[in-house]
């Protein structure tokens, strides 16, 4: 337990200094490992580090510290007894003093949260899509990538700030108004605004493979869009609000929010003054015609700010925002969740920041994924997640369909698997992995009798869980007091490796902020799930007539409980109250 190991360290330090070596607390906590057998011990130090410095072997080392520190280890309630075993040093620990140390605090309200982020800003651009564009798949994994991880920043104690960088503003709105002069419906706007754009879109890139001149029609309305003009303007704002309306309701499905909804258009006013500064600072050069950064030196295309006629682009937009973020952010780190297509984009714009001399230029940090493939489209290549959602959401209630629910019970449950069962299975893996969307996959472990790394198989485990807990409070009365427990009583080696693993919660938080990598949390969900499912199928009954033992037992599936939920919440899964 994190005590344990800072005690261990303190006294390997000092004994290793009394033996003339050095040896920080930090660097004796970071060298202890696992002994490879438990029968030997615990925790491991390994001496061969030692070596150098002492000239000396390390098994000699070995036996110099364990008589050094033998006499405070016996002392320390925590520890049961070191030995040498040739290069290594072997503690065990006391079962019940570091059972009671772990399932204390992790029965404990806010098990997990950390401080280190405190007074510190995380600024993260995620989800992003673009107006009148659906809202597709690779929007999905920037969602639930940049969720998961404003929420870890955030249980570290940092403030996250999310924006939602629209890409409402561009020439695809000039060919848009174009469409809907020419062939828009008010009605069905209203019904089906997303739908019914994308229709328009989709109509005119048509139309404009028969007849070239609309795409000048298309300019055309852009330039009045861009000169502000009212009636363009009046269009932009409509389908801007229409579509954000879809899109909120999208997020909501999905327990998403956002401090910010900055959209490319919020920055239009800053894009001139950029341009200035760059031209003053001599980055920029004229290329055809066109206003670029040069990036020759580092091997990639120039950086396009200004094209011939006058039009500004992404790079120009995303250049602007970074400066007003930083202004009124102070980030400490600035994450964007975009997949790993955009990668040279990014490297350019960060490159462009470096050279204007900002220092914060580094705290920037393209955070790039997968993408996902082996979907059904009804469109083209675009996706609609909504209906996505809607077709998981079907074979849910089939497969959970004669289970005795309410009506607006079953609504609520079988929304909370689908969602659960799509977002945990985008983050259940590294995200820069590209993954086939199965939902036979995805559910596995929904069918009674099944199991699978899921979220509805963790879903299902916490309720499991919970249910475990009514039982005994209908058997034995009010949950135990976690200080008042036998923990000897939890001395099985399938509960010894179970608060092992909860003991690793916090650390493990910390690992996933610092990689920026969800994944690591639902690894670590299907791992405490697994582990106390081996513990309970392994014949320890929870509840039973056994007051101590029950009490013991049901502590531990407590801070189980607790700590899956809390992994899951992180991962934006929902929890539904029985399943
Ligand atoms: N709207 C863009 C797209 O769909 C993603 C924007 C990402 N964020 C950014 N600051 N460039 O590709």
């Amino acid at each position: 337990m994190t005590d344990t190991r800072s005690l261990l360290a303190t006294l390997l330090s000092q004994a290793a200094e009394d033996a003339g070596a050095t040896l920080s607390t930090d660097e004796a906590r970071d060298l202890l490992t696992e002994p490879p057998r438990r029968e030997m011990g615990d925790i491991a130090f390994p001496c061969f580090v030692l070596s150098k410095q002492l000239r000396t072997s390390p098994a000699a080392i070995a036996t110099t510290l364990c008589d050094a520190i033998a006499g405070a280890v016996s002392d320390a309630p925590a520890l049961g007894g070191v030995n040498a075993a040739g290069p290594y040093l072997n503690f065990t620990v006391d079962s019940a003093y570091h059972a009671a140390g772990v399932l204390r605090a992790a029965t404990d309200e806010g098990y997990g949260r950390g401080s280190e982020g405190e007074g510190q800003t995380i600024g993260i651009d995620f989800s992003s899509p673009n107006i009148a564009k659906p809202f597709g798949i690779g929007h999905l994994r920037s969602t639930s990538i940049g969720n998961a991880l404003g929420n870890i920043f955030r249980m570290l104690g940092y403030r996250v700030v999310g924006i939602n960088h629209l890409g409402d503003w561009g020439t695809q709105f000039g060919k848009l108004m174009f469409a809907y002069e020419s062939w828009g419906n008010e009605e069905a706007l209203v019904k089906d605004p997303i739908t019914h754009l994308y229709d328009l879109y989709v109509r005119f890139h048509k139309a404009a493979e028969e007849d070239e001149t609309l795409l000048d029609e298309g300019r055309a309305w852009f330039k009045r869009l861009e000169d502000g003009d009212e009636q363009a303007t009046a269009y932009w704002q409509r389908f801007r609000d229409l579509s954000l309306r879809e899109f909120e309701r999208i997020y909501e499905r999905l327990g998403v929010s956002f401090e910010h909804y900055w959209g490319e258009a919020y920055y239009n006013d800053m894009l001139a003054p950029l341009v200035e500064d760059l031209d003053r600072a001599g980055l920029t050069e004229v290329s055809d015609g066109a206003v670029v950064v040069d990036m020759s030196e580092l091997d990639m295309p120039p950086c396009l700010i200004v094209k011939a006629d006058g039009a500004t682009l992404y790079a120009t937009r995303d250049l602007a925002a970074a400066r007003y973020r930083y202004e009124q952010l102070q980030f400490k780190q600035f994450l964007y969740i975009v997949g790993a297509e955009q990668t040279v984009h990014f490297r350019q714009v960060f490159e462009v920041l470096r050279r204007m001399n900002y220092s914060w230029a580094e705290d920037c940090h393209h955070i790039p994924f997968g993408r996902i493939h082996g979907i059904s489209t009804r469109k083209g290549t675009l996706v609609f997640l909504d209906d996505i959602l809607n077709k998981g959401k079907e074979r849910v209630a089939e497969i959970m369909a004669d289970k005795p629910f309410s009506d607006q019970e079953r609504e609520l449950i079988t929304e909370q698997v689908t969602v659960g069962a799509v977002l945990f299975y985008d983050l259940s893996r590294n995200r820069i992995k590209n993954y086939d969307f199965d939902w036979d996959l995805m559910l596995r472990g929904l069918r009674p009798g099944e199991s699978g790394q899921t979220g509805p198989y963790l879903q299902y485990t916490h309720t499991r869980l919970a249910s475990l807990e009514r039982q005994y409070i209908e058997t034995h009365g009010e949950l135990p007091d976690p200080a008042a427990v036998d923990y000897a009583l939890l001395g099985e080696d399938a509960a010894r490796a179970l608060i092992t693993h909860i003991e690793k919660f916090p650390e493990l938080l910390r690992h996933a902020a610092r990689d920026y990598e969800p994944a690591q949390v639902s690894r670590y969900a299907i791992e405490i799930a697994e582990l106390f499912n081996s513990f309970y199928s392994g014949g320890h009954k929870v509840v039973s007539e056994d007051r101590a033992l029950s009490a013991a037992r049901i502590t531990l599936a407590n801070a189980t409980r607790r700590t899956l939920a809390t992994s899951l919440g992180l991962l934006g899964v929902p929890l539904p109250a029985r399943m």
